[in-house]
């Protein structure tokens, strides 16, 4: 441990790393380089057989029918928006507080976004808030399971019987999470999955559909590969013969990426495991810290925690804002997730969204700070994230 007075970095202290952390990242062994390296050796290093092994250990895992790999989480959520049929006129509802692509996903189809406040305790849809936000035009949900917590999945299934909606649901967060005993992403109609290097598992860049529906998959099959028919009928003593059916995409994954994801996905209990760990001693450490509030468990969920989103408020000695920018100063390097999307340029020009409209995402963002969370993350840098809160509140307060 190093020699540190009481002054934080951020006041000319020493910080307490030399070498900074992000909020999250990837945990790769040598059997995930031998799998990339044997990949590399094969006859295909674009799609080709190990992708198809990866969606099988996919739908396999996640307990649903299809799994169709695609190039991001982002590149699901357009196909997945496509294939609902979402278009214009379309609203779909969804959550304020997510990464812009969840709500993108209505926008790439020419349809419209419409948020709906959340549960400020688990920061995911309020199934009544999304109730007010029905209209004639509503076409789908997004619900998103914010930081691994899985929404309340029999809430929004109420809803979107009632209302007849397509439900997609961005479960970047939350592959391995549980809900009722029940896996993240196998519910109706569909799921997308991010292999991002801070979720759950990795592929570098990668993402995933999942769905029982199979016509809902073979769209997505069709549109990731140029919407094109390799096979038409009445031409098939012409092999070359191959056609667009439409507008399609390359959201082509690759069997160097499927490689790396049978691998992680080997481990993604262990993964589960040190996460939770993680937090266990996170929240020894802050039952004595005032002002910074750890996240609030639903019953009958068994969350993965892709994130540790802790609060801040006056009592624990400053805001939000300069404790970022105190860890930053430590070289720990946490993160806000996220800017609710009615304060982004883009919503607000193209939809008219503005401040002050959905009070509880706002005021959880003016307290919300992920803390590192990743699986390889040893107790020595848990711990000297915990100093550093220390040493940030103890000057404050
Ligand atoms: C909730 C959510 N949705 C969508 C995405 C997009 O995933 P990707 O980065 O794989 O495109 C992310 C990842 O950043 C995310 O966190």
């Amino acid at each position: 441990m190093r020699d540190l007075d009481g002054r934080p970095a951020i006041e000319g202290g020493t910080p307490i790393r030399d070498a900074g952390i992000g909020y999250g990242g990837q945990s790769i062994t040598d059997a995930d380089k031998q799998a990339v390296a044997d990949a590399l050796e094969g006859d295909y290093i674009t799609r080709g057989p190990t992708v198809d092994d990866f969606e099988r250990a996919i739908a396999t895992y996640v307990g649903v029918d299809n799994a169709v790999a695609v190039t991001s989480g982002t590149a699901a959520l357009h196909l997945a928006g496509d294939a609902a049929g979402y278009g214009p006129g379309d609203e779909i509802i969804t959550t304020p507080l997510t990464f812009a692509s969840t709500a993108h996903a209505a926008v790439y189809n020419d349809a419209t976004p419409v948020f709906a406040d959340i549960d400020m305790e688990t920061r995911n849809l309020d199934p009544e808030a999304v109730r007010d936000r029905i209209t004639a035009d509503t076409a789908g949900l997004i619900p998103m399971h914010y930081a691994g917590q899985p929404c309340e999945v029999d809430a929004m299934l109420d809803i979107a019987e009632e209302h007849d909606l397509t439900v997609i649901w961005d479960t970047c967060h939350a592959l391995g999470s549980t809900w009722h005993g029940e896996q993240a992403g196998s519910h109706r109609d569909a799921a997308i999955f991010s292999f991002h290097p801070v979720k759950n598992i990795t592929t570098a860049e990668g993402g995933m559909v999942v769905t029982d529906d199979d016509e809902f998959a073979e769209r997505i099959r069709s549109l990731r590969s140029f919407d094109m028919d390799y096979d038409p009928p009445g031409h098939e003593d012409e092999p070359w013969y191959q056609v667009t059916e439409g507008v399609g995409f390359n959201y082509n994954f690759t069997d160097l990426q499927a490689a790396l994801g049978l691998k992680q996905l080997e481990r993604i209990d262990e993964f589960k495991q040190r996460r939770r760990e993680i937090i266990t001693r996170y929240e020894e450490a802050f039952a004595d810290i005032p002002g910074l509030e750890t996240p609030t468990v639903k019953d009958d969920v068994d969350p993965m925690w892709h994130l540790y989103a802790v609060e801040i408020d006056e009592a624990f000695g400053c805001d939000r804002k300069r404790f970022v920018n105190a860890m930053h100063a430590e070289n720990i390097y946490v993160q806000v997730h996220y800017v609710p999307l009615h304060y982004h340029p883009f919503f607000q020009k193209s939809f008219g969204y503005e401040r002050g409209q959905f009070p509880n995402a706002e005021q959880v963002y003016d307290r919300i700070v992920s803390l590192p969370l990743y699986p390889a993350m040893d107790d020595e840098t848990v711990d000297d994230v915990i100093r550093a809160i220390r040493r940030i509140h103890e000057y404050h307060e």
